[in-house]
């Protein structure tokens, strides 16, 4: 299943932070969206999953309007989100995260315990950490996230920031996850990332977005030759983030906001 968003607007009560963003991701593929804090990649997610209401535009999950539906209908439709802070329920065991990531399917245990199955053949770390609580992992925390999100057997997975804070061995194998998963289910993956080298690699098509608009898209290699791009986002703290293990974002990366970049025509 497609997602379409078309000449989207959100923000928060009068405050407008996305100003006609128009974003598309077919079955099989991944988008990268990109853009320095606060260029509103997060509203964009929350809108998209019900979250947040739209002011105008239109969401569409394959052939059907979503944009006025609320996050659970939108979820029950094929939506997975996967938020930025994890929220992962740190005293539940591995396992049981994951089966309340499959609410909407709770009537059919088998199935669930199948898709469960599933699930942690993606992601073989949480393997052996079933019965273990969920707050005692690390890098894994976002393993599950994303797992549980897969639980529901989503078409459409929308992630904020995965790699944000994990180690690069731990970033690696969570993206490798998701190429597999769009061929082996065919998922249409929305990927918001600071972290533009590794969301590069592997997006079929990318959006660099800034000041609540998208700025320019294509193909991640065109971007990735694109002066604008190189300057604003490749220079410094970014390349740190895919390089070195960091905890946090790097704060060069706020050096690194596009303040050189040239505005949308306002
Ligand atoms: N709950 C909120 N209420 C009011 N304003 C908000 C709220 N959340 C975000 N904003 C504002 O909306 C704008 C976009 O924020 P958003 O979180 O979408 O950006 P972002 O691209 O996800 O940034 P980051 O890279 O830091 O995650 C910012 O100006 C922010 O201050
Ligand atoms: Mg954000």
């Amino acid at each position: 299943m497609s997602l379409q968003i078309r000449d989207l607007y959100a923000g928060y009560g009068r405050l407008e932070v996305l100003h006609g963003v128009s974003v598309a991701v077919e079955p099989g593929a991944i988008a990268a969206v990109v853009g320095a804090n606060g260029a509103g990649k997060t509203t964009l997610l929350r809108a998209v999953s019900g979250l947040l209401r739209a002011g105008a535009g239109t969401i569409r999950l394959g052939d059907r309007d979503v944009t006025s539906l609320g996050a659970e209908s939108i979820a029950a439709a094929g939506l997975a989100h996967v938020p930025e802070n994890r929220l992962v329920f740190p005293s539940l065991t591995v396992g049981d995260n994951l089966t309340l990531g499959a609410w909407t399917r709770r009537r059919d245990r088998t199935a669930m315990a199948q898709r469960r199955t599933q699930v942690v053949e993606y992601f073989p770390r949480l393997a052996e950490r079933l019965g273990q609580p969920a707050g005692t992992l690390s890098g894994e925390q976002q393993m599950l996230a994303v797992g549980r999100g897969l639980m529901a057997r989503p078409s459409v997975l929308i992630l904020d920031e995965p790699s944000l804070g994990l180690a690069p061995r731990v970033i690696r194998e969570i993206f490798a996850t998701l190429a597999r998963l769009r061929s082996d289910e065919g998922l249409a993956i929305l990927l918001v990332e600071q972290n533009v080298r590794a969301a590069f690699k592997i997006a079929d098509h990318a959006y660099v977005m800034d000041r609540g608009s998208v700025l320019m898209e294509g193909e991640p290699t065109a971007l990735l030759d694109d002066e604008r791009v190189q300057q604003a986002y490749l220079g410094g703290g970014y390349v740190r983030v895919s390089e070195e293990p960091a905890n946090e974002r790097p704060e060069a990366a706020d050096a690194a906001k596009p303040e050189s970049l040239p505005g949308p025509a306002r």
